[in-house]
């Protein structure tokens, strides 16, 4: 197990693009601050994809301009082609998030696009984002299944993660789109991609559709991993993966964390306290089983 997590907070953006009610800009950036706020080193921001495609994010411009940015946050944001790029270079995007899938018809329906041909668009962006300082995460999705293919198999993962290592990736994300993955499974997979590219190199991003995402993740801490991605409030989801729900919640995660004695650096009341925020602007229960309780017990009664 790490002694240390590195949890990367989803929730503005794989969180608020699956939401059916579009937030104000105004929201989506006190969101975004409150998140930071809780001690959570990197939150996603936003998406620089297409507005048809994603109209709940269609103000990315406005958000990210309007962050105050907090010094030692990382503020990632997803791009999928040279015009997102643009988009976020003028914005002040330090960090880009790229994405793909491991599955060809998921990325289709997705982005439009082959694998070869998504990677051949992060290839055109990568260079421009390299020359101005822009570091570069990469995400795969459908990393232990694809709603459409169904059956992923390991090889594949791992031969697009290389690619992604290849195009200048600092880190690459393993997505389970749409939370299909049980532990043994999702260690056998992060395994593989290790084996080839590196532990201290990647993150897990999982779905919790069917109820299995804390168990992956122990599984995948006892493998080594120390960076994983979640979202407050288990908000989440992919429009273009059919049955996707909501990703890990934070909360939950931090406190599986804190109870393991395992650091992250987050201070949970106020990471209860953004989920139950939002949730209240979004006007729905939180998904995240801390949340739904009136008072939780914290880590230090833990155990
Ligand atoms: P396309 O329609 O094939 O694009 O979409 P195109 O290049 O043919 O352009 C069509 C129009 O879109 C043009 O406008 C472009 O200007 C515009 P028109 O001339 O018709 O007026 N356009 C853009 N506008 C603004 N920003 C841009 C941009 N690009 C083109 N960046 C495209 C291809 C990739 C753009 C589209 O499919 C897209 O945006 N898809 C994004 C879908 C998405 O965001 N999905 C969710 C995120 S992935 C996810 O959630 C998984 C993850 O969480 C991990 C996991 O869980 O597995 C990361
Ligand atoms: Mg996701």
């Amino acid at each position: 197990m790490p002694a240390s997590v590195r949890i990367v907070e989803v929730g503005p953006r794989d969180g608020l693009q699956n939401e059916p009610a579009v937030v104000p800009a105004a929201v989506k950036i006190e969101f975004i601050q409150r998140l930071a706020a809780a001690g959570l080193p990197a939150v996603e921001a936003t998406s620089f994809v297409s507005p048809r495609w994603i109209p709940q994010l269609a103000d990315a411009d406005e958000v990210y301009r309007g962050l105050e940015r907090r010094p030692g946050v990382a503020y990632p944001v997803l791009v999928p082609n040279l015009q997102g790029l643009e988009r976020a270079l003028a914005a002040g995007v330090k960090e880009i998030a790229v994405f793909t899938a491991a599955s060809e018809t998921f990325n289709q329906k997705n982005i439009n696009a082959s694998i070869a041909e998504s990677l051949e668009r992060i290839r055109a962006l990568a260079g421009p984002a390299q020359d101005r300082g822009v570091r570069i995460r990469g995400y795969i999705s459908c990393v232990l299944g694809c709603p459409y293919e169904g059956r992923v198999t390991d090889a594949k993962v791992v031969e697009v993660a290389q690619a992604l290592f290849a195009l200048g990736c600092y880190e690459v994300s393993l997505g389970d789109t749409i939370g299909v993955g049980t532990p043994v499974a999702a260690r056998r997979m992060l395994w593989a991609v290790a084996g080839e590219c590196g532990m201290e190199r990647l993150a897990v991003h999982f779905h919790d559709t069917r109820g299995q995402a804390l168990a992956n993740i122990f599984a995948c801490l006892e493998a080594g991993v120390s960076t994983i991605d979640a979202s407050v409030a288990g908000l989440g989801g992919c429009p273009y993966a059919q049955g996707a729900s909501g990703n890990v919640a934070t909360e939950d995660l931090a406190y599986l964390l804190h109870g393991l004695g395992i650091e992250t650096g987050v201070e949970l009341d106020k990471l209860v306290a953004a989920g139950r925020w939002i949730c209240a602007q979004l006007d729905r229960a939180p998904r995240s089983r801390l949340a739904q309780l009136p008072e939780y017990l914290d880590e230090s009664s833990n155990g």
